[in-house]
């Protein structure tokens, strides 16, 4: 018995709106910015699949060494029917949990990335036959509403991708996930965590160029969504670690004063030269952190692993 389903809760015409206001407002702001979702097109999601095999970005292997050693414990921990995962990408590490997870009978990946997910549901039916996925294509920062599927659920949250959401949109964020769970349901989150200047910086601006090819895709994305004539070789990628915050930030510098049409927004952009536009954070953690942040939402920490050099952190809550 296999079974897919893709549920689309994202019309295009509202992704379309949704864009335009991002951008708008993004734009117009001192400093300027522009919101992450938007990285994932086919293209954005392939080069973050290259991002993930750089020698210098350690938080896929230090997250899959750990998931690779506490799949067990994690099944027995949560006896999950149900996994949901958000921000799935490509699946690949969640592979190693779906082995492990002895009574589960519902996958539900969840992502912006349309091609992502196809292709990777696509694959995981075939590979997993027995197994019943149900793919949505969502964003999990606006209301998500999960099909009805046998709990106990478990709720996934890999990559350490809730560091890309700012401080308060993290706390409404793990809010909504605590609405999305029932008692017995359970919580496994990935974070990076603080760590040497050096190679925090070194993971998100790599030797070969390929994260600025990704910082630069978000331009190429406003292109052609919205008629903007933006020239991606006229901006330099960084990235610079903000101690105070302990986030990284992506940014693209102006290489030189220009101004950006955008037809769609009926907008013109001036960028001096040098003036720089954040593109994303992505935070890094602490234990007492986490288990704050995680409490503030109504959930406990149980469990907390690291892989052995201490790079990365996976973490189990329950409801509270
Ligand atoms: N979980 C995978 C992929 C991480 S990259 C891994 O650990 O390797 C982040 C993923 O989140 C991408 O697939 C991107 O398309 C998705 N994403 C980013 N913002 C999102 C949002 N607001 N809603 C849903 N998916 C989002
Ligand atoms: N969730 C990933 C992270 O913060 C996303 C990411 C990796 C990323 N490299 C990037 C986002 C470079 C923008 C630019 O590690």
């Amino acid at each position: 018995m296999t079974s897919l389903h893709v549920t689309r809760t994202l019309p295009e015409d509202a992704t379309d709106a949704a864009l335009r206001a991002d951008v708008r407002r993004g734009l117009t702001s001192t400093p300027k910015t522009l919101p992450p979702k938007w990285f994932y097109d086919a293209r954005g999601s392939e080069l973050f699949e290259r991002i993930t095999e750089l020698p210098e970005y350690y938080p896929t292997r230090a997250e899959r060494e750990i998931l690779l050693a506490r799949a067990g414990e994690i099944a027995a921990a949560t006896g999950a029917r149900t996994l949901v995962e958000l921000g799935s990408g490509s699946s690949e590490k969640t592979r190693h949990l779906i082995d492990a997870l002895t009574a589960l009978r519902v996958y539900v990946p969840v992502d912006v990335s349309e091609s992502a997910l196809t292709q990777a549901a696509r694959a995981l039916i075939e590979e997993r036959p027995g197994l019943a996925v149900h793919a949505l294509i969502a964003d999990f920062t606006a209301d998500l509403t999960l099909p009805s599927t046998p709990g106990p659920r478990l709720l996934a949250f890999l990559g350490g991708t809730i560091g890309n959401l700012l401080p308060a949109e993290r706390a409404a964020f793990l809010a909504s996930v605590r609405r999305l769970l029932s008692p017995g349901d359970t919580l496994l989150l990935g974070t990076d965590l603080v760590k040497d200047e050096r190679t925090l910086v070194h993971a998100y601006d790599d030797a070969a160029g390929v994260t600025a090819e990704f910082d630069k895709n978000v331009l190429a994305v406003v292109n052609r969504e919205l008629g903007a004539d933006f020239d991606p070789a006229a901006f330099d990628h960084l990235a610079v670690w903000d101690a105070r915050h302990e986030w990284i930030e992506m940014r693209l510098r102006a290489r030189t004063a220009q101004t950006v049409k955008v037809p769609a927004l009926d907008l013109a952009v001036d960028f001096a030269a040098g003036e720089e536009l954040r593109t994303e954070v992505s935070a890094k953690f602490r234990k007492s952190g986490v288990m704050a942040e995680v409490a503030a939402a109504g959930l406990e920490l149980t469990h907390w692993w690291t892989d052995t050099a201490g790079r990365f952190a996976l973490s189990l809550s329950t409801v509270r």
